[in-house]
C-alpha cells in the first residue's frame, strides 16, 4: 500500500563490521548481489534492514548499535543488528546455510554436509530472527524476508502470533524434484515455505521447481491460475508464487561510470595492458561459479587460437568469501595452482596470460575494471541471477564490449539476445566463444550491448520491487483459475 514502510530482513546486513590492528572499527559495504541489490531500494523508500553484521557477537564493540545508528542515518534508513555467536555462526551460517542449502540448491549434492546439529542451529536461528522482527515491527510495515538462510521465518513468526503479510524472496536457484528431494528436512522446509504470504524467485525455472515440489509432497495445496503469479490454498490462507528477476539501479550505474576516479582507473589499466585484448572475471570465491572450468577454457583458447597469444589478458578477480567452509578454502587452492600452471606455460617477456587478484575491490575501482574490459567473461556452474554480468553491461556506456554468459546463470534469460550464451562445462565452446568476442566487429559488438543495457534499463532494481510489490496486493482468486 502507498506510505507503507518497509522492514527488510536478510542475514547479512548491507555493511560488514572489522576490527582494524589499531583496534578502531570499520564498516565496509557487506559482499553479494543481495545488498547490492537491495540498498538502493531502502535508500530510495527509507524503512528498517535487520540483518547480521558479519562478526561473532563475543566480538562486537559494546557500542555497536551507536555505530549502526550512525551509519543508518547516512544511508536514510534504520538498520536494526540481529547478533549471532561463534557457535551460530559455524552451525547457522556456515553449516546449515552454506555446506546443505547453498550447495544443493545450486545442484550439487555431493558437497552437501547433513549433519543434524546444523539443522537445529538453523531452527534456532531463525527463531532468534523472528523475534527481532516482532521486536521492531509496526503494524503498517511491509515485512520482506530474503535469502535462503531464512526460510523459516514466517513460521517462527506466526508461532510468536504475528499474523501481518510477510513475504520472501530467494536469490538463488531452487532446485529440480530430484535434488529437493535429498534434503532430510524437505517437509519441513515446505510447510515453513507455506507460511509465508508471497513467495518470489528469479526465475520461470526456479517457480516451476519449486512448484513442482509443492505439488509431489504437499498434493492438499490447491493451485490457481498460469503464467508468473500462481496461488495455493493452504485451508484457508493463500500464498503466492511469482518470479522477479532481480536488477541493479540501472541510473546510479551509468552516473558512476562515467567519473573522474573511475576513468581514472580505467586508463591506468589501459596504459598498463596497452594492445591487448582484455577479458575479465570477477566473482567470490564460490565453486559455483565455474572460476577453474573458466581458466581452462582460457587455456583451450590461447592452444587452440594462436593469433590470442601475446594479444589477450585475463583478469580474475576473485573476492575471499566463506572461509570457515572447507570447501571453499580448497577452491582457492585449485585456482592459484591453475593460474600458476596457465601462466607458467604461456608468459613470456612483456605478458602474464592472467593477472589474478585476490581481495574485494573499491567500488569505483571495480567499476574502473568493468570499463577497461573489452569482453567479461561470466560462466556460472549456476547463478540465481548474476548481477555482475548485469553491472558490466550497464557499465559499459561506449556500448563496445562483449559480454560472454553461461547459459546456467538467471541473468541469461533476461540477456540471451546481446550476450554469447555458453554452456560453462564445454570447455572448447567457451574457448571458441573467447576467441569470437575477441574478434568481433564493431558494428555487431554495439548493436548487442546496446540491445542488452535497454534490456536491463526497462527492469532495473526499481521496476522489481514494484513488480514484486504489486503483485503482493490482493487479487480476487477468480482471476486465478484452478490448475
Ligand atoms: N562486488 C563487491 N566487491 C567486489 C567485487 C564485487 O561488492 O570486490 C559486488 C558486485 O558489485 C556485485 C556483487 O558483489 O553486485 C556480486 O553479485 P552477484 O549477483 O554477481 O553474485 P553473488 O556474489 O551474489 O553470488
Ligand atoms: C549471495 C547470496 C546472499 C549472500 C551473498 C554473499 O548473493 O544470495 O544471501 O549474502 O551471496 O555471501 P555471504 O555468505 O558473504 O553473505
Amino acid at each position: 500500500k502507498k506510505g507503507q514502510r518497509l522492514l527488510i530482513v536478510s542475514n547479512r546486513l548491507p555493511l560488514k563490521l572489522t576490527r582494524e590492528r589499531s583496534g578502531t572499527w570499520r564498516l565496509d559495504r557487506g559482499s553479494g548481489g543481495l545488498v547490492t541489490a537491495l540498498a538502493p531500494v531502502l535508500r530510495n523508500r527509507g524503512g528498517v534492514w535487520i540483518g547480521w553484521p558479519g562478526i561473532p557477537q563475543e566480538k562486537a564493540p559494546p557500542n555497536l548499535g551507536e555505530l549502526l545508528d550512525r551509519a543508518g542515518r547516512d544511508l536514510g534508513y534504520r538498520i536494526a543488528p540481529v547478533g549471532l555467536s561463534r557457535r551460530e555462526q559455524r552451525l547457522f551460517y556456515e553449516g546449515f546455510s552454506n555446506e546443505v542449502i547453498w550447495p544443493l540448491f545450486h545442484e550439487l549434492p555431493t558437497l552437501a554436509n547433513f549433519d543434524p546439529t546444523y539443522w537445529l542451529a538453523y531452527h534456532q536461528v531463525n527463531r532468534k530472527y523472528a523475534e527481532a522482527i516482532a521486536a521492531e515491527s509496526q503494524p503498517d510495515y511491509f515485512v520482506w524476508v530474503h535469502d535462503y538462510q531464512l526460510m523459516l521465518v514466517a513460521q517462527e513468526l506466526r508461532a510468536l502470533g504475528v499474523n501481518s503479510y510477510v513475504a520472501f524472496f530467494l536469490h538463488i536457484p531452487f532446485p529440480p524434484l530430484d535434488v529437493f528431494l535429498k534434503i532430510p528436512w524437505r517437509l519441513e522446509i515446505l510447510n515453513a515455505l507455506l507460511q509465508f504470504d508471497l513467495l518470489g524467485v528469479q526465475t520461470a525455472r526456479d517457480r516451476r521447481n519449486l512448484l513442482d515440489c509443492f505439488r509431489a509432497l504437499m498434493p492438499d495445496v490447491k493451485w490457481h491460475g498460469r503464467g508468473r503469479v500462481v496461488v495455493g490454498q493452504v485451508n484457508d490462507r493463500f500464498v503466492r508464487i511469482g518470479d522477479f528477476p532481480i536488477s541493479i539501479d540501472y541510473r546510479s550505474f551509468v552516473r558512476r561510470a562515467g567519473s573522474k576516479e573511475v576513468l581514472a582507473v580505467r586508463d591506468g589499466i589501459r596504459k598498463t595492458l596497452a594492445n591487448c585484448k582484455i577479458l575479465l572475471g570477477v566473482d567470490r570465491l564460490d565453486y559455483t561459479k565455474g572460476i577453474p572450468h573458466r581458466l581452462q577454457a582460457f587455456r583451450e583458447a590461447l592452444r587452440e587460437y594462436p593469433d590470442l597469444v601475446g594479444k589477450t589478458t585475463l583478469i580474475q578477480v576473485v573476492v575471499p568469501s566463506r572461509t570457515g567452509v572447507p570447501q571453499y578454502r580448497r577452491l582457492r587452492a585449485e585456482i592459484e595452482r591453475l593460474v600458476g600452471t596457465i601462466n607458467g606455460e604461456f608468459t613470456k617477456p612483456g605478458w602474464v596470460p592472467i593477472h589474478y587478484i585476490f581481495r574485494s575491490l573499491a567500488p569505483d575501482e571495480l567499476l574502473g575494471y568493468y570499463r577497461a574490459a573489452d569482453v567479461a567473461l561470466i560462466t556460472p556452474l549456476k547463478d540465481g541471477m548474476n548481477l555482475i554480468a548485469k553491472e558490466y553491461c550497464v557499465t559499459n556506456v561506449d556500448n563496445d564490449g562483449v559480454l560472454i554468459l553461461s547459459e546456467f546463470a538467471g541473468a541469461a534469460s533476461q540477456l540471451q539476445h546481446g550476450a554469447i550464451l555458453v554452456n560453462p562445462f564445454h570447455v572448447q565452446q567457451v574457448a571458441s566463444a573467447i576467441h569470437q568476442a575477441c574478434t568481433m566487429p564493431i558494428t555487431e559488438r554495439k548493436r548487442r550491448m546496446k540491445k542488452l543495457r535497454q534490456s536491463i534499463r526497462k527492469q532495473d532494481i526499481f521496476w522489481w520491487v514494484d513488480s514484486f510489490l504489486r503483485s503482493a496486493i490482493a487479487k480476487d482468486l477468480s482471476e486465478f483459475p484452478q490448475l
